[in-house]
């Protein structure tokens, strides 16, 4: 396994870590503070740029509610005997969730040929609940339909530790994707049928997957609402709707978290998203935050996509822009050399120090990366590693689109 700092690191990750939480006015957490954590650890990354970087705290406009000045938010959940002791994230509405999260999608689709059949899936799922990880992603397009099936019999055994998100949004027929469709009535449908295929009585949080432009957000958000009112969802989020959206969303019914592509490669959110999440204090998940693996360093320019592999269709991902990309990727891995990580977690490392709320959810069908990705949190980033890092795609430039056309098409409404 290509790593210093692992899985021996991961299970204490999340289950060992130095628990700090100098949010005074958050009642999810006290001060933590565990007098078992080995003065050795490294320590944990949860800190706020403000508190990394030493600048002058956000206005309190733009202060996420749970976030003191220059402050950090990162507690162990020491209340469960019966489970690891958990390194967790706060995001909007009280939501608790393990600092890295799981994303599912690639296990039914994305990537190609899974590296084992669907039994080691359900392992790979098992094994990250058994390193604490609490915060799983799937949707109903994903399959479609057999992701939420994988997740929910792997995870029903363990069904009270864990949060699980699925999303609804996608009109489907005959296991076709045939656009978008968020009417009320379509999410009722999907809520059920989500619920049966989870085998869960409260989809634990419900993401509208695609902003519809056919369907007003507040009717979106209201039909959520009514979900919400009647015990078969817990709690509202979005993906990759644009700031004016999510506040409209959140004045119908409170939105928890916001879940769109961030990344060292992907910046979209930072200009009038995060700002928003910060004043309204929803929480924010990045997904592909290994920029679907390139930012492992483990997709070059000689990589061959098989059939089924997205990245196949990815201006970023074409041979001639996945060279002029590697620049980037290069620089990563020097940092991870000096820092004995690797190039994979100092991305993940660099993402949860943007803020405390933020919760990235790294996709992997094999065991020992969920581990090295959870490992992340234990990778401590300085002002000045961070600085250089924030600038480095600008510096170094990205070549290519993260989406196609069409897909493009679909993001920021
Ligand atoms: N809301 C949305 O529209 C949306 C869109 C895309 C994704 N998502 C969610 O976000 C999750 C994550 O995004 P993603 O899977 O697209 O991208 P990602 O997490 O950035 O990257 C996944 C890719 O990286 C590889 N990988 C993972 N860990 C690695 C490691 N430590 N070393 C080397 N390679 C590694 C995986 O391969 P292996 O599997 O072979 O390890 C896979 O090819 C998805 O699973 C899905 O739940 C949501």
């Amino acid at each position: 396994m290509n790593k210093k700092i692992t899985a021996a690191t991961a299970a204490g990750l999340m289950a060992s870590a130095i628990a700090r939480c100098s949010n005074a006015g958050c009642s999810n957490h006290g001060p933590t503070a565990r007098d078992s954590t080995p003065a050795t650890l490294p320590v944990v990354v949860e800190r706020t740029r403000a508190a990394t970087m030493e600048i002058t705290p956000a206005p309190d406009s733009n202060r996420h509610p749970h976030t003191t000045p220059g402050g950090v938010h990162t507690a162990v959940n020491t209340n469960r005997k019966e489970e690891p002791n958990m390194h967790t994230r706060t995001l909007g509405q009280g939501l608790q969730v393990s600092a890295i999260g799981l994303g599912c999608m690639g296990m039914s689709m994305g990537y190609g040929p899974n590296p084992g059949d669907r039994q080691a899936m359900m392992g790979v799922l098992r094994g990250a609940v058994d390193i604490g990880i609490t915060f799983f992603d799937t949707a109903e397009v994903y399959g479609p339909f057999v992701n939420e099936e994988l997740v929910g019999e792997a995870l029903a055994p363990v069904r009270e530790r864990v949060v699980i998100a699925t999303k609804f949004g996608m009109k489907i027929d005959n296991g076709k994707v045939l656009g978008l469709d968020s009417t009320p009535e379509r999410i009722r449908q999907v809520a059920d049928e989500s619920l049966r295929r989870l085998r869960v009585d409260t989809l634990d949080l419900f993401y509208q997957h695609r902003v519809d432009p056919n369907v007003p957000i507040e009717d979106v958000a209201g039909a959520v609402g009514e979900l919400i009112q009647a015990g078969k969802v817990r709690h509202f989020g979005l993906s990759e709707a644009s700031a004016a959206t999510i506040r409209a969303a959140h004045a119908v019914q409170p939105v928890t978290a916001v879940q769109s592509e961030y990344s060292l490669w992907t910046r979209d959110p930072e200009p009038e998203v995060l700002p928003t999440l910060a004043e309204l204090g929803i929480g924010f998940v990045p997904f592909s935050p290994l920029g679907k693996g390139f930012l492992t360093g483990s997709v070059t320019s000689s990589t061959t996509f098989s059939d089924g592999d997205v990245r196949a269709t990815i201006p970023r991902f074409t041979a001639e822009n996945r060279a002029a990309n590697q620049a980037l990727v290069d620089h990563i891995g020097n940092l991870a050399t000096s820092k004995q990580a690797t190039t994979g977690q100092i991305a993940l490392a660099w993402l949860l120090a943007q803020q405390p709320w933020i919760v990235p959810i790294p996709g992997t069908r094999r065991r020992e990366r969920v581990e090295e990705n959870a490992a992340s949190t234990t990778i401590a980033l300085s002002a000045d590693e961070l600085a250089d890092l924030d600038a480095l795609a600008a510096r170094v430039g990205v070549q290519g689109d993260r989406y196609n056309e069409h897909h493009m098409a679909l993001v920021g409404r």
